[in-house]
């Protein structure tokens, strides 16, 4: 928990124009932020503001406009580097999000460097973008799948992770925040495990870049991955990171325009980091706008941000965990952002439903963690998650209609 003060949804919610509208009949309560947030006006204008004076294509351009598109799309490279506390621009790529930052380095690097007799370790919370990929290359490679299961208390069990991670663990592939339990997972414990055995480390950064500050220095690991719609930014487009020195080796992910130095027909070359993976026009405006929604969050303070959250997400946990019949899914100690939870007798997809009846938007199902579910013995949880500017009021909404949804199902 940060000392940093918390935020005044006061000052916060005007930025959100989306915010602003009725749904059954009441102020919409927005609480599907794992998925993806709401967008503040200065990333809303950036975008529009970039297609009415900015747009033409980058880098290839000898005339003014081009090379002021090329200026704010490599700004925004900028941003992120200092976001994430990259010591170097190069070693940030663009992507179209978590996804495609996951599948980039299963392929350029996981089939270049896997054989059989190779382990990567995940674990069963991952997101599936953080499973299939690997499933396939360990499919195509003959490398080995091994997962740390959850331990007491629902978090990740650190003792197994010792036991798991061995002298033919070549890649730990994880989570930094699970979406479906909103864990904070112990990733300098399970960083640490690695580097003694010499296995890189992948970190699925989808909901923890959103939340508190990152640090890819501190964190010691060798690729970090987030998505930009989740952290008040545009969809389409998301950010993998990694050392220059494993990017250098790697072969491209996607062939075409922008990724060469030189083509001849009898074969090509590739250009210099990071423009080597990044395949053809590249995200221009959705960079100019998670660049200003990077700048949105650091004015604010990510320390802030984190304190806000965090206080939501104890103040859920503690308003639902009075409901009679509730079950919280997580690990109450390191548990934010997101709170998965199950009333008895009431199937999450109709308490999803019900709660849209009050205006409540939350999302029910496996949240794209089928194997945590299963894990879990559940098909699926309803699942409450919170940003920066949710309301205590909202929460309060929350708890007294799964109080309402209950009594009106259970006919209690
Ligand atoms: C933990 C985690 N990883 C990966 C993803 C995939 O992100 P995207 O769909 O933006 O590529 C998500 C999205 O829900 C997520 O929560």
């Amino acid at each position: 928990m940060t000392s940093a003060a918390p935020l005044d949804p006061a000052d916060i919610r005007p930025d959100f124009p989306l915010l602003d509208q009725q749904s059954g009949g009441q102020l919409l309560a927005y609480l599907d932020n794992a998925a993806t947030s709401q967008k503040p006006l200065a990333v809303i204008e950036a975008v529009e503001g970039y297609y009415r004076h900015t747009n033409a294509n980058v880098h290839r351009g000898i005339y003014e406009l081009a090379n002021r598109s090329t200026e704010a799309f490599e700004g925004a490279r900028q941003k992120a580097a200092e976001f994430i506390n990259a010591s170097d621009w190069h070693s940030v790529i663009f992507t179209s999000g978590t996804t495609e930052a996951i599948n980039l380095v299963a392929y350029a690097w996981g089939r270049q460097q896997l054989g059989s007799g190779d382990e990567i370790v995940l674990s069963v919370s991952e997101h599936h973008s953080n499973l299939v990929p690997w499933q396939l290359v360990a499919k195509a490679t003959g490398a080995k799948l091994r997962y740390i299961p959850l331990g007491e208390h629902q978090g990740l069990d650190l003792e197994a992770a010792a036991q798991l991670i061995n002298p033919r663990t070549k890649l730990v592939a994880l989570g930094h925040q699970s979406n479906a339990l909103g864990n904070v997972n112990p990733v300098a414990q399970i960083t640490a495990l690695a580097k003694n055995v010499g296995a890189l480390v992948l970190l699925d950064g989808a909901q923890s870049a959103p939340h508190f500050p990152v640090d890819v220095q501190a964190l010691g690991c060798d690729f970090y991955a987030f998505s930009g719609h989740k952290l008040l930014g545009p969809t389409g487009i998301g950010v993998l990171w990694g050392r220059r020195e494993i990017l250098e080796e790697m072969d491209p992910f996607l062939g075409g325009g922008e990724m060469i130095h030189t083509v001849t027909l009898e074969g090509s070359t590739w250009n210099e980091l990071p423009w080597k993976f990044e395949a053809g026009t590249p995200k221009i405006a959705q960079a100019v706008g998670l660049g200003a929604a990077m700048d949105y969050l650091t004015a604010l303070g990510m320390d802030r941000v984190q304190r806000t959250i965090d206080d939501l997400s104890d103040y859920a946990a503690r308003s639902l965990g009075e409901i009679p019949g509730i079950t919280l899914y997580g690990d109450a100690d390191t548990r934010s952002g997101a709170l998965s939870f199950a009333m008895k007798g009431v199937h999450p997809h109709d308490m999803a439903q019900l709660l849209d009846q009050e205006g409540i938007a939350v999302r029910a199902g496996h949240h794209c963690t089928q194997p945590l579910m299963q894990s879990l013995g559940v098909a699926a949880t309803t699942r409450a998650s919170f940003q920066i500017y949710n309301t205590v009021e909202e929460i309060d909404r929350l708890a007294a209609a799964i109080r309402k949804a209950a009594a009106f199902m259970l006919g209690a």
